[in-house]
């Protein structure tokens, strides 16, 4: 299955990739919340894989919906994480594709066609990127951290818009960083080039796969309390492992 996700997230980044230069089809989902052909072409080749090759299989995927519940196995896709950066042509954005046997992370593939660069974890067995293992920092205080963060796109509406965590945290912090991909920040930290992330109201095809890979490369995520992530934790705190109790503490103060 981690050779089926690899293979799949290859294909997809050949329709992000070719879809980068020319017109994009560009709809929109709420204030700020767009999405596009390639978004939806994207999906539409993972879906109709993992449905050919895995037909018992259920499928999470951000544009087509919800599953009423976990099967054995649960695909959690994100067709194009860093949408807002694609329409932009800003270099970071991913296809991400996680895997869960019953309630359990088992797999997490999270492919970058700009960098051409191919994260990839299987429990048990370590990260890897373009097939070297990868793993975390060791940022040892929150002070000496590089971190990540982001707003989603209902901010414009709710005053728990993560501004005031940014503000804080902003001053606690060697820096903080707004890249646009939630899967890709991940990776980041996995690869020991982020110390931190933190943000508020992701869903499960946001960070499933990028968590899968954080943990094989020895990182830690957690809600904002502290208490075990799971994909349906509305928040998120990821780090090295290191100074993850101080980044809660930091966020809840
Ligand atoms: C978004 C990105 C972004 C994060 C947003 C996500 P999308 O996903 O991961 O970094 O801050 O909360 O919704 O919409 O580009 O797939
Ligand atoms: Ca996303
Ligand atoms: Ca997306």
């Amino acid at each position: 299955m981690l050779d089926f996700a690899i293979d799949t997230a290859y294909r997809a980044g050949v329709i992000l990739r070719a879809g980068l230069e020319r017109e994009r089809q560009i709809d929109s989902k709420g204030q700020s919340d767009f999405v596009t052909d390639v978004d939806r072409a994207s999906e539409d080749m993972i879906v109709s894989a993992i449905r050919s090759r895995y037909p018992s299989h259920r499928i999470l995927a951000e544009e087509s919906g919800q599953v009423a519940d976990v099967g054995d196995y649960t695909w959690l896709i994100d067709p194009l994480d860093g949408t807002t950066n694609y329409m932009h042509r800003f270099p970071w954005f991913a296809v991400s594709i996680g895997l869960l046997h019953k309630h359990e992370l088992v797999l997490g593939v999270v492919y970058d066609p700009s960098r051409d660069q191919l994260f990839a974890a299987e429990r048990g067995s370590g990260a890897r990127c373009n097939g070297r293992r990868i793993s975390v920092s060791s940022t040892t205080s929150l002070g000496a951290a590089l971190l990540t963060t982001g707003f989603s796109y209902d901010r414009f509406t709710r005053p728990d818009n993560n501004l005031d965590h940014f503000a804080r945290i902003l001053l606690m912090a060697q820096d903080v960083r707004r890249p646009g991909s939630a899967a890709l920040d991940l990776c980041g930290i996995a690869a020991g080039q982020i110390d931190g992330h933190w943000e508020l109201r992701l869903s499960p095809w946001d960070t499933a796969a990028g968590v899968a890979i954080l943990i094989e490369a020895g990182g830690q995520a957690s809600d904002m309390q502290g208490q075990p992530w799971t994909p349906w934790s509305p928040h998120i705190v990821a780090t090295n492992g290191c100074f993850h109790n101080e980044l809660i503490t930091a966020l809840n103060q």
